[in-house]
């Protein structure tokens, strides 16, 4: 089912810790709420689930209105019918594997056969076959956060809300899990918000991305576009572009970097007040890969690591710039450490964006 939300607006007291927010879920939609940490992330996920009572705005599942501020309509968390996943386990660790996942049905008074198919299907799915008869305490954290996950889906909800539930994991187990995630929610065609800081989770989990700052969305857009085309300068950091140089115009198409002589052919951009040139750190050539066609420049190697399937270089620019660079393993840069070396950037790998997006983006339907 699709989730609707309009002009949502939550204060804490004085605080405003999401303003005037609009978002769209489409059917089967997996929707990443990507954004630093303070940004709103868990009060508007809080707020769809109606754990909160927004100050303001209207949240809309599968045509169901469930909370209206101007009509006074507010429908109780229980009877939204929305499975939730939050960082902290809650599970319950003086029961089983099967009574915490059976818990939700048993407070609905389903029957017992029933319970019994239903929290064994679920278990299957979420991996956890074996597993009923164990005691919650004896899990690892990856096995505690699948129960959680098992005790969400065996109530069959019409959305999930995810908020960071893997950030207790250790990151081999949060790649893995994240996998599983992605193929459930796919395979069940659940209509999810998945809440993370962490971009890299966020690129290979959505099906659209929704980037948050101070509470309001500033971007929505498949993983693909909003990496390739972030819309401010704050965004692309967050996307870990790598290189955000403050830059001064010359004209539509030419930047210089500021308090450096180093002058940037660009692709043509649009005016605006506080420009940054972001470049992303694997677009940037050294040593043998520079070409003419790119601006060249040279600076001296600062600093070189090894990091399995690349290496990392931060280069000096003359002035206080400094860039980092992602090269591939097999060309290996062959310079010392104060070496000076060449360095190319290509005129279309430059984005001149400004710091922040001037509104917040229309959201896009699903
Ligand atoms: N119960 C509360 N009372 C007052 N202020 C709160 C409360 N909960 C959150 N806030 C404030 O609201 C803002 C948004 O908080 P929220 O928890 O939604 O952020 P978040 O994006 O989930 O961050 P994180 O990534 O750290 O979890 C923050 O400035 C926070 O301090
Ligand atoms: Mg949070």
């Amino acid at each position: 089912m699709d989730i609707r939300v309009e002009g949502l607006t939550l204060h804490y007291g004085d605080a405003v810790a999401v303003r005037d927010l609009d978002l769209t879920v489409g059917h089967g939609e997996s929707l990443v709420l990507l954004g630093e940490s303070g940004c709103g992330k868990t009060s508007t996920m809080r707020c769809i689930a109606g754990l909160e009572r927004p100050t303001a705005g209207r949240i809309t599942i599968g045509g169901n209105v469930l909370f209206d501020s101007a009509r006074g309509i507010d429908c109780p968390p229980h009877k939204r019918n929305i499975g939730m996943v939050f960082q902290s386990y809650a599970i319950w660790p003086h029961m089983t594997v099967f009574e915490n996942v059976a818990f939700p049905l048993t407070m609905q008074r389903v029957n017992k056969a029933e319970i019994n198919q239903r929290v064994h299907d679920t278990l299957e799915l979420v991996g956890l076959e074996g597993f009923a008869d164990r005691g919650a305490s004896l899990l690892s954290g990856g096995q505690m956060q699948r129960v959680a996950l098992a005790r969400s889906l065996v109530m069959a909800p019409s959305v999930m809300l995810l908020d960071e539930p893997l950030s207790n994991l250790d990151a081999r187990l949060r790649h893995r899990l994240r996998g599983d995630l992605r193929e459930l929610q796919a395979r069940l065609g659940l209509t999810t918000v998945y809440v993370t800081h962490d971009q890299e989770e966020a690129l290979a989990l959505a099906d659209r991305i929704a980037m948050m700052q101070h509470g309001r969305i500033v971007q929505v857009g498949a993983p693909n576009d909003i990496y390739a085309k972030p819309l401010s300068a704050s965004i692309a950091d967050f996307l870990g572009v790598g290189n955000i140089l403050p830059v001064e115009r010359i004209d539509s198409t030419g930047v210089r970097v500021a308090k450096t002589a180093i002058a940037l052919k660009v692709t043509p951009f649009a005016g605006a007040a506080d420009l940054k040139a972001c470049i992303r750190a694997e677009d940037i050539a050294v040593g043998d890969d520079v070409t003419d066609e790119m601006n060249v420049l040279e600076g001296q190697l600062l600093t070189k690591e090894f990091l399995g399937a690349s290496a990392a270089y931060r280069v000096t620019l003359s002035g206080d710039a400094e860039l980092t660079i992602l090269g591939s393993k097999h060309r290996q840069l062959d310079a010392k450490i104060g070496d000076t070396v060449r360095v190319g950037i290509p005129v279309d790998a430059v984005q001149v964006l400004p710091q922040d997006a001037a509104a917040p983006a229309a959201d896009e339907a699903a």
